[in-house]
Order: C-alpha cells, then structure tokens, then sequence
C-alpha cells in the first residue's frame, strides 16, 4: 500500500470526524480523509502557499461540497478560530520530528476533548 494511504488508514476515521492535517503539502492524503467522510470535515495547513494552492486544486470538489478547507499558516503560529477537530495528523513534517514535544504544544489548543495527534515521519 502507498505511504500515504498507510497514513490515513491508521488514523481509524469515523465518517464524522473532524480532520486536521499539518503540512499537506500537494494535498494526497487530504483526497483519501475525504473520500472515507460523511458529515465530518476536513481542513489543512501548510506554510507553503503553492502547496496549498496545489492541494485546493487537486481536491476543488471536496471544497465546493463543504468537505475540505486548505489554509495558509504555520504550526508554530496557528490560529483556527473556534475550530477543534477529532483528529490531528502530520507526515514527514519536521518539527514533529525534531521536537515533537513542542509541535504537539502548538496543536494542543485545536483539538476537541478526546482528539488525538498522530505523526508519522515515514511508513507507519
Ligand atoms: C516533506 S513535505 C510532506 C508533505 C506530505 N505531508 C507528505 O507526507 O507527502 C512537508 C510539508 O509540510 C509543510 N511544513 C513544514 N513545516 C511546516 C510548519 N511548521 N507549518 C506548516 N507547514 C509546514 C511544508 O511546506 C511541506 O509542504
């Protein structure tokens, strides 16, 4: 199986989770979070504006539907209003890496009671 279909497979989404990834980059993992969602939600952020542009594109008919939102922002400095999710993830992003206490710090204030973070820096 492909890394990333690897990735979200071990997330265990239910059809309603709220879904935020750090670092989609081209936007590959955000199709396969949508296509397993029914009355969730998914939204992505990445520092990179091309990336983010890239992943829109590749996913515009989850975001016309409602079911996906790609922002422009850093992990360090994020600011998602009263959003809160079920499910956090990242792959292959550094600081979740390098210092991974401090990467799950900086999304702690996202996640809803019960959320969890995975990170994955290769298979998982
Ligand atoms: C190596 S790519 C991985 C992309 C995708 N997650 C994957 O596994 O193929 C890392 C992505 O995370 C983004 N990124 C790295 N550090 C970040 C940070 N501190 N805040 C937001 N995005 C970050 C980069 O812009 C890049 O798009």
């Amino acid at each position: 199986m492909d890394r990333l279909a690897q990735v979200v497979d071990a997330l265990e989404l239910r059809p309603d989770s709220r879904v935020l990834e750090i670092g989609c980059g081209h936007g590959v993992a955000a199709t396969l979070v949508c296509e397993r969602l029914d009355g969730g939600a998914y939204t992505a952020v990445d520092r990179s504006p091309k990336m983010i542009a890239a992943a829109a594109r590749r996913n515009a008919a989850f975001v016309e539907a409602g079911v996906a939102e790609f922002l422009v922002g850093d992990l360090e400095a994020l600011d998602l209003g009263d959003r809160r999710f079920d499910v956090v993830f990242a792959a292959r992003v550094r600081l979740f890496h390098t210092d991974p206490e401090r990467a799950e710090a900086c999304v702690a204030p996202w996640l809803a009671p019960g959320g969890v973070v995975r990170a994955f820096y290769d298979t998982p």
